[in-house]
């Protein structure tokens, strides 16, 4: 029988995932289509693999397991799977019509929208990923200021001007690889020292874990503008979830181009550019950023609907106040369990939780609990990525699964037996750095 959510279950059985995983092998170059949501990423030999259902904050495995969810997607799910307003949304546009031999009604609709919630879309476009916002950012900020290097700090897509500051370069021009670097988050001086006359794009999440200090948001706008380099804000998590207008009304800093994708459209595929005008004009005529799928109906129903329900439900204070249960509840239990080796750390919506090499190989300890968080029904993969589905039942439940599988870590590093206690492979290093790596070299 598959596990219900219950802290008295065995580890799940996994066979349905394993037979799709091992047609996959050979098959798909990777086996998945997104780094986070593979394989790599869970415990191998004890975590589902491939999940078939969700409602509200719950999914069901390809062997009927049933879990609360914490990655929600990795973001999108602001509100929930399968959730009933924003389906109906997209059901009713369905009847329409999904993408069309002209543009459609929806797309000036949600661009008045945009515009009156994000502080800087005196300009709108939408594409379908977040890299394709991204790469359009990049693109008009070379075009504005007629130079060529981007200063990047964060994750911010697949494309070749970011995966150029990557490990995983191949394939990249040398050309490209000479011209994208990387800042240190907080770390006004190594932007500073990077920012040379040929700086185009200076990008960055607003935030990841870390909070901005010393006004290093504020400080870096000023930069930008002195040096006549265009600021981007990747708001891919902090959009639509931070606050409704995102990091730029949450720090009440206007960058000049901004994108988002994830949060604003609960799980459909879209991405938006917002921005100054003078910028973004360029994209009338001079810049080519134009797509079969830009203007596709449903996903523009679905941030219609999602917006409205982010407003109307204040949904950004519900994720901070509920993730507060989460985050806070994992710090007090693991002070209580004497466990000065691991934190919550992060904001409320978001945190992580972060193990200290102390006490053992970090990743080790991280598939450990993951481990004991899955056989309780909780899929975890260290974040607390919160959605509006995300019940007072559902934190309470996953306090008390936190406390049992920390307990069960606290036992297998005071009995020096973390490798031995995890029944299958520990999940990997996870893809995005974000301090101190490709740095450009200092200037002379
Ligand atoms: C901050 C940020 N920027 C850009 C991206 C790229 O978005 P996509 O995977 O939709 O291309 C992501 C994806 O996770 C992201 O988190």
């Amino acid at each position: 029988m598959a596990n219900k959510i219950s802290l008295t279950n065995d580890y799940p059985v996994i066979k349905n995932s394993d037979q799709l995983y091992n047609r996959a092998l050979g098959l798909i170059p990777s086996v998945t289509q997104t780094l986070a949501k593979g394989p790599g990423q869970w415990v191998k030999g004890v975590a589902p693999k491939y999940l078939v259902k969700g409602k509200g904050s719950h999914v069901w495995d390809a062997d009927g397991n049933e879990y609360i969810d914490y990655m929600m997607a990795v973001g999108p799910l602001s509100l929930g799977y399968a959730y009933p307003k924003v389906d109906e949304a997209i059901k009713k546009q369905l009847e329409d019509g999904i993408t069309f031999s002209m543009m459609h009604p929806l797309e000036v609709e949600v661009a008045e929208l945009i515009s009156g919630i994000i502080p800087n879309a005196e300009a709108v476009r939408y594409s379908k990923t977040g890299a394709d916002a991204t790469s359009a950012a990049v693109r008009l900020a070379r075009a504005y200021t007629g130079k060529n290097k981007i200063l990047c700090c964060g994750y911010h897509g697949w494309h070749d001007w970011y995966i150029a500051v990557t490990a995983r370069n191949l394939g990249i021009p040398e050309a490209v690889q000479a011209i994208s670097f990387t800042f240190n988050y907080n770390d006004i001086d190594s932007v500073k020292n990077s920012i040379d006359d040929d700086v185009a794009a200076v990008i960055l999440e607003p935030v990841v874990f870390q909070e901005p200090k010393n006004n290093f948001l504020q400080k870096l706008a000023e930069l930008c503008e002195q040096k006549n380099v265009v600021l981007i804000f990747d708001e891919m998590w902090t959009g639509f979830r931070m606050a409704v207008g995102g990091a730029q009304e949450y720090f009440g800093i206007t960058p000049d181009l901004a994108t988002y994708s994830k949060a604003v459209a609960n799980g459909m595929p879209i991405s938006i550019l917002t921005g100054k005008r003078k910028i973004m004009n360029l994209a009338n005529e001079d810049i080519f950023f134009y797509t079969t799928f830009g203007g596709e109906a449903l996903s523009l129903a679905a941030v219609k609907a999602t917006i409205d329900e982010l407003r109307e439900k204040n949904v950004p204070k519900y994720l901070n106040e509920q993730g507060k249960k989460l985050k806070d509840g994992y710090n007090s239990i693991a002070q209580k369990l004497g466990m000065d080796y691991t934190k919550a750390i992060g904001y409320n919506w978001r945190s992580m939780a972060a193990f200290d090499e102390k006490a053992g190989d970090p990743l080790v300890q991280k598939s450990l609990m993951q481990q004991e968080m899955i056989k309780r029904g909780v899929l975890w993969q260290g974040f607390h990525n919160m959605s509006f589905s995300h019940s007072d039942a559902d934190a309470d439940y996953t306090l008390q699964a936190l406390e049992e599988s920390l307990s069960v870590l606290k036992k297998a590093v005071d009995e020096n037996k973390l490798k031995e206690m995890l029944r299958g492979e520990p999940v990997q290093p996870v893809f995005r750095k974000v301090d101190n790596f490709n740095m450009k070299p200092v200037k002379k």
